[in-house]
């Protein structure tokens, strides 16, 4: 039988290493992009043996994949069995794509684009370190719009250092004024090794208090929700028809094949697999390594992906699939706190409970027990 699956490719490269990513990037402006390509096609063949069918969607992320060769990506989409009307995305930073080469990709099929802005204030743009300027993002938007792609998004950062609510609040109207389809939000977390972890050791680094977050994140969902961009998951908002398919399914449990250096991935035969992560082990061993979950990680990772999204978790299905149940004490404090609605097996998120979506989630993961059988 047919299972339905998405494809993830991850590409490497940026040209510059933004001072608070800790994501699997590196710097190399001589890459090797063919080899990289010759060795995803290797790795997809090994996976394609446990499937069957064509995939839905094809996410090229990174790094920042539209450093990428259109010839490369153009490559890869002819090669990848892909259903009539996949969603092909692409991952763009304004100042490493031309108008050009937008044109190109959409003539490779790209038919998304999910555009790193992060900001529209030049001095938290530089603060960032992103490598493109205010001008250039407004500019790389209004090619967008020109070159004809179906959807797209913008990955939109808050609780920069010294931001402040005004700051944020003329960013959301920069960003409205564009009418995107499809908005990712995140907030600015200092990762452990990164170039904001070591300034803000050493007292350099002065981010908004829990509160001043809080009020961020209130004021965009707000604005967004008002402007007919409804939040789908605790970060991604949408209009009508625009969600990501890729990351759609997998917040349901969805399969997903995820090839590259580092790349994560769930199959429908059960297993979860990764790659090295590692581009030079990568290159020499690009096939994804699998394992199958214990029922104990299965229960994790549905908690995990199906909270933080607006139709929550299913205790039947969770049953179902890994044999644990969620304590019910734990779900009754969550109720009486106002944190989680419940109808019949069906378990959501309260909006006062979104902002705080993680904590929840650890919580009903201390909670997952395996009833002793009867
Ligand atoms: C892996 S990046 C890929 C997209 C693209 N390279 C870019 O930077 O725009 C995906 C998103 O992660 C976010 N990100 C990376 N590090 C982060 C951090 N420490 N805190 C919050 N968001 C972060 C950025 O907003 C970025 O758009
Ligand atoms: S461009 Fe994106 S992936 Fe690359 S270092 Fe910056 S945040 Fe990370």
């Amino acid at each position: 039988m047919k299972s339905p699956f998405g494809i993830y490719l991850h590409s490497p490269w940026c040209r510059t290493r933004c001072p608070y990513c800790a994501f699997n990037v590196q710097v190399n402006p001589n890459a090797d992009f063919e080899s990289w390509r010759d060795a995803l096609t290797t790795a997809w063949k090994h996976t394609a043996t446990s499937l069957t069918g064509s995939a839905h969607s094809l996410y090229f992320g990174g790094g920042t994949p539209s450093l990428l060769p259109s010839k490369v990506i153009h490559h890869l989409i002819q090669t990848l069995p892909l259903e009539l009307n996949a969603e092909i995305t692409v991952e763009a930073n304004p100042g490493t794509i031309t108008t050009t080469g937008l044109e190109k990709l959409r003539n490779t099929g790209v038919n998304r684009l999910s555009l790193g802005i992060q900001t529209f204030n030049s001095k938290h743009a530089k603060r960032l370190g992103r490598g493109h300027n205010v001008r250039q993002a407004r500019a790389l938007l209004k090619d967008v719009h020109s070159i004809g792609f179906d959807s797209w998004s913008v990955d939109l950062m808050f609780a920069l250092p010294n931001q402040t609510l005004d700051e944020l609040k003329i960013d959301i109207d920069r960003l409205l004024a564009l009418q995107p389809p499809h908005v990712s939000l995140y907030g600015l977390t200092i990762e452990p090794g990164t170039a904001y972890a070591s300034a803000e050791k050493a007292g350099d680094l002065t981010l908004p208090e829990s509160d001043t977050w809080r009020s961020m994140y209130d004021e965009i969902v707000m604005t967004l929700e008002k402007e007919g961009l409804e939040r789908y998951e605790v970060s991604n908002f949408a209009r009508p028809g625009h969600r990501g398919r890729h990351n759609e399914a997998i917040w349901r449990g969805g399969h997903y094949v995820g090839l590259g250096p580092g790349a994560h991935g769930f199959l429908p035969n059960g297993q979860r697999t990764w790659s090295h992560a590692d581009i030079h082990e990568w290159l020499k061993n690009p096939q994804p390594i699998g394992v199958q979950p214990t029922p104990h990680e299965s229960a994790v990772d549905q908690v995990l992906s199906s909270l933080r999204h607006v139709d929550g978790l299913n205790l039947y299905s969770l049953r179902a699939s890994s044999g644990h149940e969620v304590d019910p004490s734990t779900i009754s404090q969550l109720k009486l706190g106002g944190l989680l609605t419940q109808r019949g097996d069906h378990l959501q998120l309260t909006d006062t409970a979104f902002p705080i979506a993680d904590g929840i989630v650890r919580r009903i993961c201390d909670g997952l027990y395996l009833p002793k059988s009867t």
